[in-house]
């Protein structure tokens, strides 16, 4: 098994992937062509794939880890690290990089501390990086989400982030006032 994507998660007895998979036993046979939909699964329920639920989709499957892991790193949609309620994708594209997109990657990690790949210890944000979102007319693109965001300057993403910020503290008040 690769360890490298996990190096700073520890997945020791993680209660909500027991639970996951006592679910899904009920749904899956353990064949190996249920493999992806297992991946998509532990992905749609947990947000990411801990290494226990790829050790233990390869003791279900009688698949060897190696193959589990090696699915599951070469399809771009899975990912092996919990991700932010607001997963922020900046494109690095020719066309994006020409506008600045890289001016802007700087700025948003600057602004949240932290780099692509993580989160924040709010658990708010993720930023991740693409190589193109296919809207190179809107260059710089930056997607929030399921929000797609062109033309981007670097006040004007800051100023997303902060709205994000200020909408999801209200939240949090009316939660605790009511
Ligand atoms: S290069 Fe950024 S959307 Fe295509």
């Amino acid at each position: 098994m690769e360890q490298a994507i996990y190096q700073e998660q520890s997945v020791e007895g993680m209660p909500e992937v027991e639970d996951l998979f006592n679910e899904m036993r009920k749904e899956f046979k353990g064949m190996a062509n249920e493999l992806i939909p297992m991946l998509q699964r532990v992905q749609r329920m947990l947000g990411f794939l801990p290494e226990q639920a790829l050790l233990e989709i390869a003791r279900l499957t009688g698949l060897s880890t190696a193959r589990v892991y090696g699915t599951a790193t070469f399809y771009a949609q899975f990912r092996f690290q919990p991700a932010g309620k607001y997963i922020i994708r900046v494109c690095r594209g020719t066309a994006c990089h020409v506008k600045g997109s890289d001016r802007l990657l700087d700025t948003i990690e600057e602004y949240l501390q932290v780099a692509p790949g993580q989160m924040t210890p709010d658990g708010l944000f993720t930023i991740e990086t693409v190589a193109c979102f296919g809207s190179c007319a809107l260059a710089p693109v930056m997607v929030i989400n399921d929000s797609v965001y062109g033309s981007l300057n670097r006040s004007r993403a800051l100023k997303l982030l902060d709205e994000i910020r200020v909408r999801e503290e209200a939240n949090i008040k009316n939660l605790s006032l009511s």
